[in-house]
């Protein structure tokens, strides 16, 4: 996700852009650039931090236009710096380009071009695109483009301008958003609404591949044959702090329907339907290492340390490597076992990338020479800059405290590491590998149906149970940890005493707390211990607690002993934690508002825990 805006008109386009770009700095904040025609020239000025660092750029040296866009950047390919902050340029520098999304086939274009003379000067993806600009450009920036929309693979939201056809903007959108915003001698494109509402509230959506060209009295939408497409006109009735959420109430609730499109950005350029490859950016394994591995250690905090406990069952399945799953304050001061550096992994699981105690832990293993491989959804932070290796998630920024798209994405990022892993150590062949790959690829519309499916019935359920004072989730092997996520998700934000249990292990104890209408979450969704929850399941019932079961469409017997049940879309086994937990998000999200917490800043919390 990156922030984009752009402005046609009379007035003075820095200020414009800029005040737009804070608004949607919540979009992305780790670089930020601005490109500006002024008097025959393309002014382009940028840099890597927030954009306090650009505005102080800019008022170093003042750029007058009036026409100009700009980008605060949340990076995906390439480093927070000034080389990869956007707007990217060709190699005449009459073309600049700022794109949000991911470009799936820009290494092959990027081979080609510098094979062409091209000269790059970034990691990133977009840079391609102003280059292949330049091969196509002969005097319509918006044929050419056309051409280059072709050619590229991926998601994008573009504008480009063209230092000799200074009059325009031209965008175009497939996937990422992108809006045009209708004003008088004067027009708009932003990634999003809230950059705009200031100066309009007319406003055009762009659908996936539709271009737009915006000039100071006129905004026409064509698709890739260059046919004029007609578009209503909406008026945008939103405040300013609604339009942030996308008209969503609160930021969770935005970011648990993002988590479709969060998937999707995460598999994207990295796995591609009836194929074996799984590309983990830049991160190899070889054979003779895996096999060497004497134990995988993963360390993480909340949240990311559920979704590292999916990561061992998974790693440990497919590879048969011993995995070690800690909590990272916990791990940092216990002296882990490590008598040679090389025969040990570390995996750091941490959104923000910023969490003192999963940084504790990797420096501590740095200490000891042990390879350190980070999942996280920042990729300028400590971790991702102190890790050997760095597998992004793709979420966007997450501002609700509770994290929803981040787990979510750590979840699809283990999938592909433990089979990548299972595929280089032999022990899954091609065939089993794509048929998983082809599961991973469907996740995505997956998640979509689950959220359709459940979220009225749910939004029902959780009025009912937000009067109660304990709620139990229970399962077995993955589905206990999905069980330790929805436990963790209920409390930090409805603050009803919810706990988590191995399901076999309630016996031992905790059965002592059920009596009659307590409500409990039973997670039956894994077919090779499923008799086994089902008979913890009529354990509880037993003791008249009400059961919640959570299960895959099409399974009755849960129903049979459960008092209200939630069916999952089928998938493997070895996935359906990123489907069941879905539900368990609209559970505590709807269970909280009944209770009026405060949903995205619920108290005592923060979204980074950076102290210890
Ligand atoms: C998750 O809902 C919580 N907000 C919290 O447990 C969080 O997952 C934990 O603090 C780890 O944060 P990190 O992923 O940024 O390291």
């Amino acid at each position: 996700m990156c922030g984009i805006v752009g402005y046609v008109g009379k007035q003075s386009a820095v200020p414009i852009v800029m005040k737009g770009l804070a608004k949607l700095e919540y979009r992305g904040y780790d670089s930020a650039g601005m490109a500006v025609w002024q008097k025959g020239d393309l002014k382009i000025e940028k840099t890597a931090g927030r954009l306090d660092r650009l505005e102080d750029k800019l008022k170093q040296n003042p750029i007058n236009g009036t026409v100009g866009m700009g980008q605060t950047r949340w990076a995906t390919h390439g480093r927070p710096s000034d080389a990869n902050a956007h707007p990217h340029l060709d190699s005449e520098e009459k073309i600049a380009v700022i794109h949000n999304g991911i470009i799936e086939n820009y290494m092959e274009l990027k081979e080609m071009l510098q094979k062409e003379g091209h000269e790059f000067h970034s990691q990133t993806d977009t840079e391609v695109i102003p280059h292949l600009l330049e091969k196509y450009y002969e005097g319509d920036i918006e044929k050419a483009l056309r051409k280059v929309l072709h050619i590229i693979e991926g998601s994008y939201a573009l504008v480009v301008m063209h230092e000799d056809e200074p009059e325009k903007i031209v965008g175009a959108r497939k996937d990422s958003p992108l809006i045009a915003g209708l004003g008088k001698g004067e027009n708009f494109i932003a990634s999003d609404i809230p950059a705009i509402l200031e100066y309009t509230r007319e406003i055009i959506v762009l659908n996936h591949g539709e271009m737009v060209t915006i000039t100071e009295d006129d905004v026409t939408v064509t698709d890739l044959e260059g046919r004029r497409i007609e578009k209503d006109v909406y008026p945008v009735t939103w405040n300013a702090e609604a339009a942030e959420k996308s008209g969503y109430p609160h930021f969770m609730l935005k970011e648990i329907h993002e988590q479709p499109r969060a998937i999707k950005d995460t598999l994207a350029g990295r796995i591609e339907k009836g194929k074996t490859d799984i590309v983990l950016d830049e991160i190899e394994f070889s054979a003779d290492y895996l096999k060497k591995l004497k134990k995988i250690y993963i360390v993480a905090c909340g949240t990311a340390f559920h979704a590292a406990m999916v990561g061992k069952y998974l790693i440990e399945h497919f590879t048969r490597i011993p995995v070690e799953v800690d909590i990272a304050s916990e791990f940092r001061y216990r002296d882990p076992i490590v008598d040679d550096p090389e025969d040990y992994l570390m995996i750091v699981v941490s959104q923000s990338g910023e969490t003192a105690d999963t940084l504790g832990s990797l420096r501590e293993m740095n200490r000891k020479d042990v390879r350190i491989m980070a999942i996280t959804n920042v990729i300028g932070s400590s971790v991702a800059r102190e890790a050997d290796d760095v597998l992004l998630t793709r979420a966007g920024p997450e501002i609700a405290v509770a994290s929803t798209k981040a787990y979510t994405t750590q979840l699809v990022a283990f999938y592909m590491t433990a089979i990548k892993m299972g595929q280089i150590i032999g022990r899954l062949d091609n065939n089993e590998t794509r048929d998983l790959i082809d599961a991973l690829l469907d996740l995505p519309l997956l998640a979509q149906k689950v959220i359709d499916a459940n979220e009225n019935k749910i939004e029902k359920m959780a009025k009912r149970y937000s009067s109660k004072d304990d709620i139990f989730f229970i399962g077995r092997h993955l589905d206990y940890a999905l069980a330790l996520e929805g436990a963790l998700k209920l409390k930090e934000i409805s603050y009803i005493h919810a706990e988590a249990y191995a399901a076999g292990e309630l016996k031992h104890g905790t059965l002592a707390l059920i009596e009659k209408g307590v409500p409990v979450f039973a997670i039956a969704t894994q077919p090779d211990i499923y008799a086994k929850m089902i008979s913890n399941v009529q354990e509880v019932k037993a003791r008249e607690a009400t059961i919640i079961g959570l299960g895959t469409e099409g399974d009755q017997e849960i129903d049979k002993h459960s008092d209200e049940t939630i069916h999952i879309a089928k998938t493997q086994k070895y996935f359906t934690t990123v489907l069941a937990v879905i539900p368990l998000q609209l559970f505590s999200y709807y269970a909280a508002l009944e209770r009026d917490c405060d949903v995205d800043k619920p108290r005592n919390l923060a979204k980074s825990v950076t102290v210890e």
